[in-house]
């Protein structure tokens, strides 16, 4: 882009703008603002729609996104979208379901190596063998997990929908993989025996009940939401505990005047960027996989229709089974 056109380029993406103003700066604005024009044309090209997880950046978020959501949410319109393509502006278990859910569309992550601590702490083969060590006992896989793990469940879930999937089951007992913390969590809440698995999220883990003793201290009045995958003693210091959706539908309901989330940090940035007259105090712990993904990946990812997401047919229809049997109770 010459300099001469800056202005006019500033101009035409200044709607856009005016969503991030107050989490963007101006200056940063103008290095976005190429790369944002650039991907709306080429979505419009491609018949291209790009789902965004609400961790994404605020330029990726608010600037190029169709949707936005949680794992959940982004599950369900990947399933009903009639793009062409779909752009997965999150990690590969996001995109890896998209594709389970819409076999026949391209579906496209930015960058091939934005993973996920919970997906790399368990295989297929681990999966196996807890099913021979505990036989009979149903096996509940959180999504975050690759489709060969999927494939040896009974059913998957979400953090929305994680107790619903547990009851759903009539049973006593269940493994839920692998997820320690989120497994601990929801045995709080229900009835149902939980056999655990010892993957962490690598953002959550760190969060401490200490830190939030400390954010109160430090910030009287804030209101104290956590994303269950936090260790059980933070979810039991927070004033409410949910999905990264079910937090920013808390945030438009109650309006706190002072709040903080206990996530990762571009989830403040989305919901203030929305909510500018609330005040949102942020730890900030980066998830360096959702990172991975920008604005100029995102347009590489559409001009060189790379990296194309594919899944193994022998583990496809088993891990379609398990995730549509999810969608089908949630
Ligand atoms: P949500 O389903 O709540 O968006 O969580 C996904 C995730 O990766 C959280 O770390
Ligand atoms: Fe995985 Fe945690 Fe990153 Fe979510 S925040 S993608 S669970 S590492």
């Amino acid at each position: 882009m010459s300099l001469s056109t800056a202005p006019d380029l500033m101009a035409r993406t200044a709607p856009l703008y005016d969503r991030v103003k107050s989490v963007i700066l101006p200056s940063e604005w103008s290095t976005f603002a190429p790369d944002v024009e650039a991907i709306l044309a080429l979505k419009r090209e491609r018949n291209a729609v790009i789902l965004a997880h609400n961790y994404q950046t605020p330029e990726i978020f608010h600037g190029v996104a169709d949707i936005v959501g949680d794992s959940l949410a982004l599950a369900r319109e990947a399933m009903k979208s009639d793009a062409d393509v779909i752009v997965l502006a999150g990690v590969h278990f996001m995109a890896e379901t998209a594709k389970l859910l819409n076999p026949s569309r391209t579906v496209l992550i930015p960058d091939l190596k934005a993973g996920c601590s919970l997906a790399e702490s368990i295989t297929a083969a681990d999966v196996r063998l807890l099913r021979e060590r505990w036989p009979g006992v149903p096996i509940v896989t959180y999504v975050n997990t690759s489709a060969a793990v999927k494939a040896e469940s009974d059913i998957c879930c979400t953090s929305g929908n994680a107790r619903k999937i547990v009851e759903s089951l009539g049973v006593p007992k269940v493994i839920m993989l692998p997820d320690e913390y989120l497994a601990q969590n929801i045995a709080r809440e229900t009835d149902v025996e939980v056999i655990t698995w010892a993957g962490h999220c690598e953002v959550h883990e760190r969060f401490s009940a200490r830190d939030v003793q400390q954010l109160r201290a430090g910030n009287p009045g804030v209101v104290v939401l956590a994303h269950p995958e936090c260790p059980p003693e933070v979810v039991a210091e927070a004033d409410f505990a949910g999905s990264t959706a079910a937090m920013a539908d808390y945030v438009a309901r109650e309006r706190p005047a002072r709040v903080v989330l206990m996530t990762e940090c571009s989830m403040s940035d989305n919901i203030a960027a929305l909510n500018p007259d609330l005040e949102f105090v942020r730890p900030c712990n980066l998830c360096p996989h959702m990172k991975r993904i920008t604005l100029p990946k995102i347009r590489r990812a559409l001009e060189t229709m790379q990296h194309e997401v594919t899944i193994d047919p022998a583990v496809a229809a088993g891990a379609r089974r398990a995730v549509e049997r999810m969608l089908a109770i949630s």
